[in-house]
């Protein structure tokens, strides 16, 4: 999956360049991809941070692994292979959300380092910002939340390959930001990444 399968294709280049869209909109898009454990508080980040930012007049934009699975990849699994094809299509949605002036806020377990390494570089190479951030809670806390029960039929071999119990996770080595969501509220969790948006111009200091 992933292989050049298109031929006889030409790229075509807009009208606008991407510093004219940035003055026109009055924005600037960026990735926000947040990665960990299932039950780490991924999805409850993002959402909390979505409507912060939204309520700011700011475009932002979540996109969650288990609402992407009901649609755009409801063809993938759980195996190596669909993982990886599960974030390079995710990672592809988000650049294009970044590249039209959006916040695209990600909230996928994404396990492998090196599918993550190659969306920031696919970001890179458009000249547009990506941010990784790491919602780090220890398993055993992960566990006792459970909110879907995922985690007891993990155990009761009820679900194979499941991330933290008989999958792995690859947390990342150089994080933009880290998130001890055991440790501290979603409320600080928000501020975090505010303060990590605001240091890195892409948006304003609130007055
Ligand atoms: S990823 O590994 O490909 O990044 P993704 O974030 O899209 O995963 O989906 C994870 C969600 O799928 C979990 O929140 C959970 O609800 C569900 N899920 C079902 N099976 C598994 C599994 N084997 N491992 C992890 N999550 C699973």
């Amino acid at each position: 999956m992933g292989e050049d399968k298109a031929t006889h294709i030409v790229w075509h280049d807009g009208l606008l360049k991407a510093e004219e869209r940035r003055e026109r909109l009055g924005g600037r898009g960026c990735t926000l991809w947040f990665t960990g454990l299932p039950a780490s508080g991924k999805s409850t980040v993002a959402a909390a941070l979505e409507q912060v930012l939204v309520y700011r007049g700011i475009h932002a934009y979540r996109l969650d692994g288990d609402n992407i699975r009901h649609g755009l990849n409801r063809n993938l699994g759980f195996s190596r292979v669909d993982r990886a094809e599960n974030i390079r299509r995710i990672g592809e949605v988000a650049r294009l959300f970044a590249d039209s002036g959006c916040l695209a806020l990600t909230a996928f377990i994404s396990p492998y380092v090196i599918d993550r390494e190659n969306i920031r570089r696919q970001h890179l190479k458009n000249d547009l910002a990506f941010f990784e951030i790491f919602v780090n809670a220890p398993l055993h806390v992960c566990e006792r939340r459970d909110p879907k029960g995922l985690y007891q039929m993990a155990r009761a071999g009820q679900i194979h390959g499941f991330t933290g119990i008989d999958d792995p996770y690859e947390a990342p080595p150089r994080p933009d930001l880290v998130l001890n969501t055991a440790e501290i509220s979603v409320e600080d969790c928000v501020r975090d990444c505010l303060g990590l948006l605001t240091r890195h111009h892409i948006v304003p200091l609130l007055p």
